[in-house]
């Protein structure tokens, strides 16, 4: 899916979906949109909903759709969630060494390939570590977090991973306030791997430097703050005094929509609309 996206020049969104509803707010914006995408959810989000049970729905919400969607677990830290999942049907898996030392984060990723490439799924890793947004953190990211291309390329080649998560001055978690990207950066990483690149921090990317990133070889752009506030937002008004809504489907259907929308946007943003043939 990534390397189509890198020769037709658009990313695919990956989207976080923290329950049923959120499953299909991507999905019919796929669908809606004709675009692949791929279902993001980590093991916050799994202790929340139940492995087995979020499996469940979202891999036949993959299954049956008209698009191709992925489902994708982000930012393990163990081999073990990592083998859960694939036990239970996610066909991709992003695997966050990005604390560790570099040589102990190739020695754990390369684990995590080994294991999920000798059942057909595919790993994506981490180098460098893109900061989370708190309250009151500068939205400048450090020099020192950020992917050094020399050890992106040794990283590449010695895990053998399917796609590279970079740190080019993205930041998770920002909402009306924009990441400054170093777009040299990531022209020199492009530039030494041949893997599909993919960022973090989708919501807080300015729409210019998106069509930047992809120009530069990034294939997948991961989202998930943008989407929380549209599906709360939409519970919010659904909930509210004046809205006469009282019943548990019509609240839930309303946020859905929020949710809806705003993957539409990002698909049309990140190009990947009319993409799903
Ligand atoms: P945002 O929540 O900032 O959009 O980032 C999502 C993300 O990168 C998940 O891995």
């Amino acid at each position: 899916m990534l390397r189509k996206a890198r020769c037709e020049g658009y990313a695919v969104g990956g989207f976080y979906a923290w329950n049923l509803e959120l499953v299909q707010s991507v999905v019919n914006a796929a669908e809606g949109e004709c675009s692949p995408a791929v279902l993001l959810i980590n093991q916050t989000g799994l202790n929340y909903a139940g492995l087995e049970y979020y499996a469940a729905f979202a891999k036949k919400a993959a299954e049956k759709a008209t698009v191709p969607i992925v489902l994708h677990l982000d930012h393990a830290q163990n081999l073990e969630l990592v083998t859960q999942c694939i036990r239970c049907g996610f066909s991709s898996v992003m695997f966050d060494g990005s604390a560790f030392p570099l040589e102990t984060n190739i020695e754990l990723t390369r684990k995590v390939v080994e294991a999920a490439h000798g059942v057909g799924v595919s790993v994506e890793a981490e180098l460098g570590r893109v900061p989370r947004a708190g309250n009151g953190l500068p939205v400048e990211v450090s020099e020192a977090s950020m992917t050094d291309p020399d050890e992106a390329r040794r990283f590449v080649d010695t895990t053998g991973i399917d796609a590279l998560a970079v740190s080019v001055g993205t930041v998770h978690g920002l909402y009306k306030r924009y990441a400054r990207l170093d777009f040299n950066r990531l022209k020199r990483i492009g530039d030494l791997t041949d893997v599909p690149l993919v960022l973090h921090g989708g919501t807080g990317i300015p729409d210019d430097a998106v069509h930047k990133a992809v120009e530069l070889g990034v294939c997948k752009i991961n989202v998930g703050e943008a989407l929380r506030r549209a599906y709360l937002n939409g519970l919010k008004g659904a909930l509210g005094n004046n809205s006469g809504k009282n019943d548990v489907m019509d609240v839930l259907a309303s946020a859905r929509l929020e949710a809806e929308n705003v993957v539409r946007g990002k698909m049309r943003l990140f190009r990947s609309a009319g993409k799903a043939d």
